[in-house]
């Protein structure tokens, strides 16, 4: 369905023509003074000096052509010269009940769909999953699905980290420990056991041990960096070993991921780019880009226009290493060759901005994607804690994100008892649902780049723009039509036009849903949603304080209103579904 702006603009544009003006002044804004009316049209205005004729007296020429027009209620001018326009109640129940036979709910899907594959989550295998990797799970889990709405090809890779240091540090930790093992011994020629030599647990305690034992032994880090080394290389026993700590590792990430309701369609990682980097270096050599630097070999990537030093991208380090740029560059010639993306998308922290503007310079000068392949980097904030630090546990340690899941289901379980009398099993139930919601809402309301506070106790209100306000109000729509339907009436009615002022407010936010939709895919941005749904819902709870819906005698009125609250409904889903999160059918 067209949007709503673009059919009043079709409205207006043969007024400005057969009142002598271009049609292209015919642009159409939401009012900004909603105390005036609901659309505004500057386009008087920025004609006025074409035409050397007072704004006020062109607006008047294109009202006058309005004058007849079933689409609106009020067309006024006013000074300078601004067009204000109301709908019709009419028009705007058309409109809605259009929108509600259609499938997208009025959104138009892309005409030419773009397959894009979206780098997100980041997880690093053997490290345990902490807050620092919430953001990009949650993030980007959004965008994928708002993706997929607008008709577009999403293809979500985890990009696992799990071929650098991390690895080389366990090895060593357990060489340590068992250097009885077989993977430790080079003539090693029989085959590995099948059973990794560790568990979960077991890994969880040794990475960290072994990453601050290599912080203060200059020699066990050595060791580290020439495992790791040894590793990239193919060393046998050393793949063995990283094939169990793989085994391992993902089950539990994907416990994790799974239980953030996010997932990916690819389970790949820095490790899958290895059997292109050897080609790719050689090409960077053949077509002279790159060059050694103190025995390293990097591509220098400045370029005329940039204020700020941007230093050479590192390919290969002095002992051949392959590094993360080595990795993320030979993943996007894998990536080209499987998938020939138009657009490869990265969702990381933004400190991780310089490595992106290294790496997709380098991937240019050396032709690694097409001249219209588009690379994309969003970078995020830091989510803090209330003292603007960087959130931490109650100890000052790294919080682990089961932890932080558990600590506001728990929160959120003591918020729905107190709430109402409910069986504590179904609070339970109903705390993981309210609790996923509230994390994720409290994330993904704020602009990506920017730095935000993690409150768990404003997250998880009932009131205010929190993902558990957004879910009692679909949860009352919800009992509402049930009601209705338990007094055995059927909700097949049609919209009727507006009857009061919070109604036709109501609608209005309805019909800008295409619109928000189309804005908040190509900004890449659900805050975009969630401060739509915020207005709904509010717009919503107006209307419902106002109107008694349940008691109305007139059928047809309360059938239209139950339409309306039934539109109002699959909005609202469908835009938690955009979020990554679902409502229950109780609170
Ligand atoms: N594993 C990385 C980290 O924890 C994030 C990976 C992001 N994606 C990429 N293609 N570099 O920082």
């Amino acid at each position: 369905m067209k949007k709503i702006l673009t059919l009043i603009e079709q409205e207006l544009a043969p007024a400005f023509e057969q009142a002598g003006y271009d049609a292209g002044y015919a642009k159409v804004t939401v009012s900004n003074r909603p105390d005036l009316c609901e659309f505004q049209c500057n386009g008087a205005m920025a004609a006025a000096k074409a035409y050397k004729k007072a704004p006020i007296m062109i607006a008047g020429d294109v009202i006058a052509k309005l004058e007849g027009s079933r689409m609106f209620e009020s067309a006024q001018a006013a000074n300078p010269g601004f067009i204000n326009l109301k709908l019709s109640a009419g028009f705007l129940a058309d409109y809605l009940n259009e929108m509600r036979e259609d499938e997208n709910l009025s959104v138009e899907k892309a005409e030419h769909p773009k397959t894009i594959v979206l780098d997100y989550g980041g997880a690093n295998v053997a490290k345990p999953l902490h807050v620092g990797h919430l953001r990009p799970a949650i993030i980007g889990e959004s965008i994928k699905r708002i993706g997929r709405f607008m008709g577009h090809k999403i293809i979500g890779d985890v990009h696992l980290g799990d071929w650098g240091l991390q690895m080389g540090l366990i090895i060593v930790e357990l060489k340590e420990r068992q250097p009885d093992l077989p993977y430790f011994k080079e003539d090693f020629r029989g085959e590995y056991p099948k059973e990794a030599p560790f568990t979960i647990s077991d890994l969880e305690e040794i990475y960290p041990t072994a990453s601050k034992k290599s912080k203060e032994d200059a020699q066990y880090r050595e060791a580290a960096l020439q495992a790791t080394y040894q590793l990239q290389q193919g060393r046998p026993g050393y793949v063995a070993l990283w094939r169990h700590i793989m085994d391992v590792s993902l089950p539990d990430l994907k416990a994790n991921y799974d239980r953030l309701h996010v997932t990916f369609d690819l389970w790949k990682g820095e490790s899958d780019a290895k059997p292109y980097i050897a080609d790719m270096v050689q090409n960077m050599r053949d077509a002279g880009i790159a060059r050694e630097d103190q025995g390293a070999l990097v591509v220098d990537v400045r370029e005329e226009k940039d204020t700020k030093e941007i230093p050479p991208c590192i390919i290969l380090k002095s002992d051949g290493a392959a590094l993360y740029a080595t990795t993320d560059l030979a993943t996007i010639v894998e990536r080209m060759k499987l998938y020939q993306p138009d657009e490869i998308f990265y969702i990381t922290d933004k400190r991780q901005e310089m490595h992106f503007t290294q790496v997709f310079r380098c991937a240019r000068k050396a032709g690694l994607v097409k001249e219209d392949t588009k690379l994309t980097f969003l970078g995020f904030g830091t989510m803090n804690g209330k003292d603007g630090k960087p959130f931490k546990t109650r100890d000052g340690g790294v919080m682990r994100l089961q932890q932080l899941i558990g600590d506001i289901e728990e929160e959120m379980y003591h918020k729905i008892m107190d709430n109402h009398e409910i069986d504590p099993g179904q609070a339970r139930e109903t705390a993981k649902i309210v609790g996923l919601s509230a994390l994720k809402y409290g994330d993904l309301s704020n602009q990506a780049p920017k730095d935000y506070v993690f409150d768990i106790d404003r997250f998880t209100s009932f009131e205010g723009n929190t993902g558990p306000y957004i879910l009692y109000t679909i949860v009352r729509i919800k009992s509402i039509l049930n009601k209705y339907r338990e007094a055995g009436k059927r909700a097949d009615g049609r919209m009727m036009p507006a009857k009061s002022e919070s109604e036709k407010a109501l609608m209005l936010e309805l019909a800008r849903f295409n619109a928000m939709m189309e804005n908040a895919f190509e900004e890449a941005a659900p805050h975009k949603v969630c401060s739509y749904i915020y207005d709904l819902a509010n717009a919503f709870n107006r209307f419902y304080h106002e109107t008694k819906i349940l008691t109305e005698e007139d059928a047809a009125r309360q059938a239209a209103w139950i339409c309306l609250l039934s539109l109002t409904r699959s909005v609202l889903e469908c835009c938690i579904d955009m979020l990554g999160f679902e409502a229950p059918e109780r609170m």
